[in-house]
């Protein structure tokens, strides 16, 4: 029996074995999009109707966050937001800005308010409020905008001191991160001339596909050299805004999420003779690593790009699960796979050999240490776990062991977690669970189904307008 008690922070999961998986799902809709939809609609012109917007916690801090600047957004019904754009001229929001569990949101606005006339002060939840802000604040302030964090080790609160005389900067990324590449693009947009973001390492890219769909001037360079021969390898991918744009409204449908679909993922690729199919899923190609990573595992895979939804390819994956075998993540591969880590660890847990993960230490400052919280309820199941300052080696463990884990407030770690009890003797009770609703509000609901054997009923819409555009 799956329990899924209260609203409060008391909330705890329980799970155990599945039945044999031979269902097809959807899944909620992708988190990093619905943000973007809002913030970018927020600054264009006109209304902007999303469609299949993810109701979680974590865009409802971008939707509270844009209305407290004085942009009208309503939610006529779930899943439906409309936007009117107010191109950029926020008013002095009221008291502080609380980003409550969303690094999104924080970096993204940092961005967006750094260059208009505001003062403003974002806050956040604790788990936000030990996350770096300098890889934002320094940028920026080179932009000339005034952000001072409040935290210690420049974390959280940010006070931010707009502008609207930015200058546009050529700034090289120090971390992969799509967050910030996102928040000196939004400066970017309101600064004067150019704003290139250089990336040595491939991060998600849906505000530059978002930035098309407005009708944003942009362009993107991508610097291949073959000297490593046999293989050519990328040197950098340089992005460019043009600064004084206002975006075009137009309306947005968003796909179902990858790194939502990944628990069932992992779920039906590591139990043999199981079938799997996620429909309606976004599959842009800096997100679907957790293909090619379960593809290596030994999973059988097919992925299909039915169609694009305005600029984000959209389709479905069906996959065979099997006796997985170890691999190793490591290099460009880990931006791509950077929120799939914890249920791709479970996934190594369940697998024959040592699976290493490296080059990931941008896992630490997630919205828990995402490499400690995995190695400690890894072992508390039995399986061996060396840690790395920027990674793992998991030991595949035939049997894991039920145990009751804590997730420290991270939405991923308790769903991975829960998906390790579907394989495990006995029970696994995950604590502290409401964490889940940052980016998948119904997920107790499908687990249940799931141990019960029952196909998942809930079903996210298909996003309208899923038409070549
Ligand atoms: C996100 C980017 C990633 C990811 C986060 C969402 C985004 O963070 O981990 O969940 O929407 O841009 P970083 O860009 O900091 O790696």
């Amino acid at each position: 029996m799956t329990t899924h008690r209260g609203m409060s922070a008391e909330k705890s999961l329980t799970s155990r074995r599945a039945a044999r998986i031979d269902t097809e799902i959807s899944v909620p809709p992708d988190k990093s999009i619905s943000h973007r939809a809002v913030l970018i609609a927020s600054l264009s012109n006109g209304t902007c109707e999303i469609s299949n917007f993810l109701e979680g916690e974590d865009c409802r801090s971008t939707v509270a966050a844009m209305r407290s600047l004085g942009v009208k957004i309503e939610s006529p019904e779930p899943g439906r937001v409309v936007v009117q754009g107010c191109s950029g001229r926020f008013s002095q929001p009221a008291g502080d800005i609380d980003c409550g569990n969303s690094g999104t949101t924080m970096r993204l606005l940092s961005g967006i308010l750094a260059a208009r006339p505001i003062q403003s002060r974002l806050t956040g939840d604790p788990s936000l409020s030990k996350r770096p802000m300098r890889r934002v604040i320094g940028p920026l302030g080179l932009m000339g905008a005034r952000l001072t964090a409040e935290g210690e080790k420049s974390c959280p609160p940010l006070r931010i001191e707009g502008s609207s005389e930015l200058n546009g900067i050529e700034y090289r990324l120090p971390v992969a991160s799509a967050q910030v590449k996102s928040a000196v693009l939004l400066a970017g947009l309101a600064s004067k001339g150019e704003t290139t973001v250089i990336e040595t390492v491939r991060s998600r890219d849906h505000t530059e596909r978002m930035f098309d769909r407005f009708q944003i001037q942009s362009k993107r360079e991508e610097i291949w050299e073959n000297k490593n021969l046999p293989a050519r390898s990328l040197v950098e991918i340089r992005t460019t805004v043009q600064g004084g744009q206002v975006p075009e409204a137009v309306d947005v449908a968003v796909p179902g999420d990858i790194s939502s679909a990944a628990f069932w993922l992992v779920a039906a690729a590591a139990q043999p003779d199981s079938r799997l199919v996620v429909k309606n899923v976004g599959l842009n190609p800096t997100r679907t690593g957790i293909i090619d990573v379960l593809f290596r595992m030994g999973a059988r895979i097919r992925e299909v790009i039915e169609t694009n939804v305005q600029g984000e390819p959209l389709g479905s994956i069906d996959i065979k699960g099997v006796r997985l075998r170890a691999t190793t993540i490591q290099g460009a591969e880990i931006p791509n796979v950077i929120d799939e880590i914890p249920i791709l660890s479970v996934a190594a847990a369940l697998a024959e050999g040592t699976t290493v993960i490296r080059d990931a230490s941008e896992l630490r400052v997630k919205e828990t240490d995402r490499i400690a919280a995995v190695a400690a309820n890894l072992r508390l199941m039995g399986v061996t776990v060396e840690e790395f300052p920027d990674g793992m080696a998991i030991t595949g463990c035939p049997r894991l062991k039920g145990a009751t884990l804590q997730c420290h407030h991270d939405h991923r770690i308790a769903m991975a977690f829960a998906i390790a009890g579907l394989f495990a003797d006995g029970e696994t009770t995950i604590e502290n669970v409401a964490c889940v609703d940052t980016s998948y509000p119904g997920f107790a609901e499908t687990l249940a189904e799931f141990i019960g054997g029952g196909a998942p009923a809930r079903s996210t819409p298909v996003p309208v307008a899923a038409t070549a555009n």
